[in-house]
C-alpha cells in the first residue's frame, strides 16, 4: 500500500503542472459512437474526458476529426449516460502514449492501464502513438535468420530478424495456436503481443501460459478484446507498435505479434465509415487499408540503434478467401506469408502450414546456399505430392512414370512427420536445419 502511494507521489512530482485556465468544451451532438463537441479546439488524437452525472464514471473519447468548427470524438469504452451540454476536457499530450521498462511482464489495455490486477505501471516516457516517420534508408536490410522455434518455418520458410510476416488462414485453422507457439519458443530480447479484437478467453489463456517464469520479464501483452470500441482496438494495435519502437530505439531485438491484423482493419473500417468515408473494397474505406499499411511499415530493422522489430501478424481470410482486401493488402506489404490450410487441419496435420503456398521473401538473404537448395528440394517434393494427391488416391498413377513423384510418395510419411510438431515442443534453428539436411542427402 505504502509502495503504491509512493509510486503515485513520484508520478505526481514528475507530472507537468498545467498553469493557466483549463479549456473545456460541451457536447452538442451524439450519433452512434460519434460525439460532437463545441468550444474545444484540440488536435486530432487528443484524449478527452466527458463528464457524466455524479456517481458515474467519466467517459473517455478520442478526437478523430472536426467539422464546421466542432470537434468530432469517438467514444472509447461503452456508451455511457451521455447528455447534451456535458463538459469535455482534454487529457494528456495529444497523440502520444506512455511507455517505459515498467511495461515488461505486464498486461495492459490500450490506454496503458493494468489488466493483470497489479498496480498501474510507472511509465515515465512518452512515444508518438502513430510512430515517428523515418527515412526509408533508416531501415536496415534483413540479414540474420530468426529462430521461431517451429520446424516447418525454420527449415522451409526461414524468417529473418526484422522481417514482417503474415499468418493467413480462415477461422479456426490454427493461427492463434501457431502464434502462441512462436511467442513461447522464439528467441527475442523482448516479446510484445497485441491481442486485438480476439476472444477474452484467449487473453487470460495467454497470460496463464506466457506471463510467468523467465519469460515474464521480457513479455508485454496489450489486449483489447472484441467487444471493445473500434478506436480502442485500433489504439491497442498502435500502442503495441509504439512499445516495440520504444524498445527498438534502445537497440533491443523485439518480436512484435499482432493477433489479428484483420480485426484492426475492421476497427479502422468502422471508424472510417462513422466519419462518412465511402466504403470501397468489401466496405473497407481507403483509410482502413492505409491504416494497415502504416502499422506494418513500423516494424523492421533500425540502422541508428541496431535494434529490430520482427513482426508477425495474423490475417483472417474471411470465408477462406485469399483475395480478401485485407489479405491482399497485407500480402503486398509484408515480407512473406505463412498460409495455413483447412484441409491439412482437418486431417489433423498441425501446424497446418501449406508449405508450397507459403513464402518468406527474405529467406535467400538469411540462409546458406546449402540450406536454400535443400529447402527448395523438399518444397518441390511436397508440391508434387500435393498436386498429384487425387490421382494417387484414385489409383490412377502407376509407379515408375514420374521419378519425382515416386520420390515424393516414398518420402511422404517422413516429410509429413517433419512438418508436424507438437505445440509444446520447440525445435530450434540448428536442429531444424540438421533434420532437413538428414532428410535431403546430397547423393540422391
Ligand atoms: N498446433 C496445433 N496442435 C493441435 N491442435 C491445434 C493446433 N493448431 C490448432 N489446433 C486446433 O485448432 C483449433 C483452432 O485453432 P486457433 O484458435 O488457433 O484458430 P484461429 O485460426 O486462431 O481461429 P480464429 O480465426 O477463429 O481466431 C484449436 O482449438 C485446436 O483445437
Ligand atoms: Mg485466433
Amino acid at each position: 500500500m505504502i509502495a503504491e502511494i509512493e509510486l503515485e507521489l513520484t508520478r505526481m512530482r514528475g507530472a507537468k503542472i498545467h498553469r493557466g485556465p483549463y479549456q473545456s468544451g460541451r457536447v452538442v451532438g451524439c450519433d452512434g459512437g460519434l460525439v460532437e463537441v463545441s468550444g474545444l479546439p484540440v488536435p486530432i488524437g487528443t484524449l478527452c474526458k466527458i463528464q457524466s452525472d455524479a456517481g458515474q464514471e467519466n467517459a473517455l473519447a478520442e478526437v478523430i476529426g472536426f467539422r464546421g468548427g466542432h470537434s468530432l470524438m469517438l467514444l472509447l469504452g461503452d456508451t455511457v449516460m451521455l447528455r447534451p451540454g456535458a463538459l469535455v476536457r482534454a487529457q494528456g499530450e495529444p497523440g502520444t502514449v506512455r511507455v517505459g521498462p515498467a511495461l515488461l511482464g505486464r498486461a495492459v489495455d490500450s490506454t496503458g492501464a493494468a489488466m493483470d490486477g497489479g498496480p498501474p505501471p510507472d511509465l515515465r516516457e512518452s512515444w508518438p502513438l502513430g510512430g515517428r516517420r523515418e527515412s526509408a534508408l533508416e531501415r536496415a536490410s534483413v540479414l540474420e535468420p530468426f529462430d521461431c522455434g517451429v520446424r516447418a518455418v525454420n527449415a522451409l520458410n526461414t524468417m529473418g530478424i526484422g522481417q514482417r510476416i503474415g499468418i493467413m488462414a480462415g477461422s479456426g485453422v490454427g493461427k492463434s495456436v501457431l502464434i502462441d507457439m512462436v511467442a513461447g519458443f522464439a528467441e527475442a530480447d523482448i516479446t510484445i503481443v497485441g491481442l486485438i479484437g480476439e476472444r477474452a478467453r484467449e487473453v487470460s489463456d495467454f497470460v496463464a501460459r506466457h506471463m510467468s517464469g523467465a519469460q515474464l520479464g521480457r513479455t508485454v501483452l496489450v489486449a483489447v478484446p472484441a467487444d471493445h470500441a473500434p478506436s480502442l482496438r485500433l489504439r491497442g494495435a498502435q500502442y503495441a507498435c509504439a512499445m516495440a519502437e520504444y524498445f527498438r530505439a534502445q537497440g533491443k531485438r523485439v518480436l512484435l505479434i499482432l493477433d489479428s491484423l484483420t480485426r484492426v482493419a475492421h476497427a479502422a473500417r468502422e471508424i472510417g465509415l462513422l466519419l462518412g468515408e465511402p466504403g470501397s473494397a468489401r466496405g473497407y474505406p481507403p483509410s482502413a487499408l492505409a491504416a494497415i499499411t502504416r502499422l506494418v511499415e513500423r516494424a523492421g530493422n533500425s540502422h541508428t540503434s541496431g535494434g529490430a522489430i520482427t513482426g508477425i501478424y495474423s490475417v483472417l481470410a474471411d470465408g477462406d478467401d485469399q483475395n480478401d482486401p485485407v489479405v491482399d493488402t497485407a500480402r503486398a506489404i509484408l515480407d512473406g506469408h505463412i498460409v495455413l490450410s483447412r484441409e491439412l487441419a482437418q486431417r489433423g496435420h498441425f501446424p497446418a502450414i501449406d508449405v508450397p503456398q507459403s513464402l518468406s521473401r527474405v529467406m535467400d538473404q538469411v540462409v546458406s546456399e546449402e540450406h536454400l537448395r535443400k529447402a527448395r528440394e523438399m518444397r518441390a517434393l511436397i508440391a508434387t505430392a500435393e498436386t498429384n494427391r487425387d490421382l494417387v488416391m484414385l489409383g490412377a498413377y502407376r509407379a515408375g512414370n514420374d521419378p519425382q513423384l515416386d520420390r515424393a510418395l516414398a518420402m511422404q510419411e517422413t516429410i509429413n512427420a517433419f512438418l508436424q510438431q507438437d505445440k509444446s515442443a520447440p525445435v530450434n534453428m540448428p536442429d531444424s536445419i540438421q533434420q532437413l539436411a538428414e532428410m535431403m542427402p546430397d547423393e540422391i
